[in-house]
Parts: C-alpha cells; sequence; structure tokens
C-alpha cells in the first residue's frame, strides 16, 4: 500500500510514519513544510531518515503552493496531519496563517485526490471543535469551537464531509483529545512543564489548575489511526481518539513532582482564550469501529516523556 502522510516531521506524523512502516507491505511518502522550529522537525525525522529506509520518502514541500499530482501518483491512502496546532496563538492576525495552513490546504489536497483511487482520506481533527461540554462527549455532540484554531479545523472536516458526498473521496475523520508523549510539541502543556521542572524553573499554569484533559499516549493515538487504514465501516464517519486517563492539571503537577523527584513550583496566569475548562472522550465508537482500547497510564506515559526531554535538553541542563 503506498501512503502519503502529510505533516509527517510533526509529532504525531512522524510516530504515525514509522508506524505505518512497520508493515512491510507499506511505503509512506513524508510530506512537510518544516514550518518553524525546523530543528524540532529535523530531529522528529531523525529515527525515519537515519534507518535509511527505501519505503520511505520525504518531501519538505509546503501544501499550499506545490504541484500535489505527483506526490499522490498511485496513492492508496492520505492522513492528512498537516497544520498549524494551537488555541493560544490562534487569535489576532495570527488566524491568517490557520486559514492557510488548516483550511486552504486542505481543500487543496481535497480537490487534488478527486478522481484518484484512494481506498482512504484520513483527516487528523481535534477535541477542540466541541467547545465547552459536560461530561462525556460522544461524536454527534454540537460543535461550537471556543477558538479560531477550532473554527479551522472544523472547516477542514466540514471540506471533507462535503468532497466525500459529492466527489466520492472517502473521508474519514478523526478527532484527537490532547495528545503527549516522546516529541510532543514545545508549546504544549506536558512539555512545557517537564522543561521548567527539570531546570528548576516555576512551571507557567493558565487559572486554578483544576482544568482537566483527557490525555491520550501517543503510542495509543497512532494505534488506533492506523487501524483506520482498513477498518471495515468507517467512510464517511467521525470517530473520537481519547486516552486511557483523564486529569486535572494539578493532578498532573503532582505526578511530575513524584517522577522527577524535584519539587514543582507554579506561576499563575490568567486563565487561557478559547479553551474548554474539561475534555472527556466518550471512545464507543473507536471501541467498535477500530477495536481501540488505550492501554498506556499516564504515569507510564509522562515517565517516557520526561525520559524524551531529559535527552532532548541534555547540554542545557549539564551546563
Ligand atoms: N498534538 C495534539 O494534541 C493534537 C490534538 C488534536 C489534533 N491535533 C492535530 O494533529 C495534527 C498534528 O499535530 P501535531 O501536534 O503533530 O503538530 P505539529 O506542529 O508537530 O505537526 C504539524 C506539521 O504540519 C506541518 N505543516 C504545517 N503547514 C504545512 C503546509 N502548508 N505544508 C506542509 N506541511 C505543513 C508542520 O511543519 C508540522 O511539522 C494537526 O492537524 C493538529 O491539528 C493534534
Amino acid at each position: 500500500m503506498k501512503i502519503v502522510v502529510t505533516g509527517a516531521a510533526g509529532f504525531i506524523g512522524s510516530h504515525l510514519c514509522e508506524r505505518l512502516l512497520q508493515n512491510p507491505e507499506h511505503t509512506v511518502i513524508g510530506i512537510d513544510s518544516l514550518v518553524n522550529e525546523r530543528k524540532i522537525r529535523l530531529r522528529n525525522l531523525i529515527q525515519l531518515l537515519e534507518i535509511d529506509e527505501p519505503r520511505f520518502q520525504f518531501f519538505p514541500v509546503d501544501l499550499l503552493t506545490a504541484d500535489l499530482q505527483p506526490l499522490l501518483d498511485g496513492a492508496d491512502a492520505v492522513y492528512h496531519l498537516a497544520g498549524v496546532p494551537g488555541v493560544r496563538s490562534s487569535w489576532g492576525s495570527q488566524f491568517r496563517t490557520y486559514v492557510e495552513n488548516n483550511i486552504l490546504v486542505t481543500q487543496r489536497l481535497l480537490e487534488a485526490c478527486k478522481g484518484l483511487k484512494l481506498k482512504r482520506f484520513i483527516y487528523v481533527s481535534t477535541s477542540s471543535v466541541y467547545g465547552e461540554k459536560e461530561g462525556r462527549i460522544t461524536e454527534d455532540a454540537r460543535t461550537q469551537p471556543l477558538s479560531p484554531y477550532g473554527v479551522s479545523k472544523l472547516a477542514g472536516e466540514h471540506l471533507c464531509r462535503i468532497y466525500w458526498q459529492t466527489e466520492g473521496v472517502p473521508a474519514v475523520i478523526l478527532r484527537y483529545f490532547t495528545v503527549y508523549g516522546p516529541r510532543q510539541r514545545p508549546d504544549m502543556a506536558f512539555h512545557k512543564f517537564i522543561h521548567q521542572i527539570l531546570k528548576g524553573d516555576p512551571v507557567p499554569v493558565y487559572g486554578d489548575g483544576l482544568q482537566s484533559r483527557d490525555f491520550t499516549y501517543i503510542s495509543d493515538c497512532v494505534e488506533a489511526t492506523a487501524t483506520a487504514l482498513r477498518a471495515d465501516h468507517i467512510i464517511g464517519e467521525t470517530i473520537n481518539i481519547g486516552g486511557h486517563e483523564r486529569a486535572s492539571i494539578q493532578n498532573i503537577l503532582k505526578l511530575l513532582e513524584e517522577l522527577t523527584g524535584k519539587p514543582v513550583a507554579i506561576s499563575t496566569l490568567a486563565p487561557a482564550k478559547g479553551e474548554p475548562r474539561h475534555t472527556w472522550a466518550d471512545i464507543s465508537k473507536a471501541q467498535a469501529l477500530l477495536h481501540y482500547h488505550p492501554a498506556v497510564s499516564l504515569k507510564s506515559g509522562l515517565q517516557r516523556e520526561i525520559s524524551d526531554l531529559k535527552a532532548f535538553y541534555k547540554k542545557e541542563l549539564n551546563s
């Protein structure tokens, strides 16, 4: 199977490429413009490039302008993860970047996929499309994003739906809930917390720290995503991918104190705009359709992220 993965140098995209290549029948075409944080993106790709695997090809191109037909030629499936994530930076003039990379790029890619013999077009979306909800969120809950980021990802979902209904692009939408683990983006909470704790600096916390999230460990997330390649009866569906455990930020900081053996000082910031107070995925649909059973506990997932960041910041921490 020839599989195109966009956002291949990203946190999740790089893990997904590695997981897909475990199947010797797969060839993977990775696409990424390496926008911002180039050093981090190249580090994400190291394992893929170092193994010198002929079944992996990487194209450092911008999906907004690249000639997409040769990249998609002969593809059986497309995973679309490229985009600009992050709620807090999506306000103000930055929104243009979100419109371009999350909406226009998705439309451009779908347009290029029309008429191809694809078995799947898997669009990676987010719990941010839901907004504030009580209790477990099912996929049919009303979407009411609280941030421009959520709006841009929801627009991408609608584009997938209409290209499926009108043009037959076999779209599947996966809504991820806060993913963590090795290579997590530096703007994400756990990465920032661990980095600060290892340096002995205070940890920035928005609001009272009682906000909670459904945290999904990277290998669980990637397993569900890889299964979506062949699972039956999922075209046209939207599926939540949540984690093994929920926790509040305060719970997480206690766990990090225990796991790092270092005291945690908190620097309190005003509550962040555009963030829901709680997220909690109902994953019964993923269990039924993808046989998804997230297995990694927060304690063990955080331990793996700490080890990864200790290695990543080794020079800085030893200086
Ligand atoms: N990390 C999470 O917790 C989370 C949760 C929900 C949804 N998501 C979604 O998952 C996807 C991947 O997230 P991530 O955390 O790995 O982010 P990431 O920033 O690490 O990866 C995204 C990649 O897309 C690339 N990209 C952006 N615009 C591009 C363009 N025009 N052309 C080519 N490449 C481009 C970037 O260079 C980057 O490497 C995103 O679509 C995000 O919205 C992530």
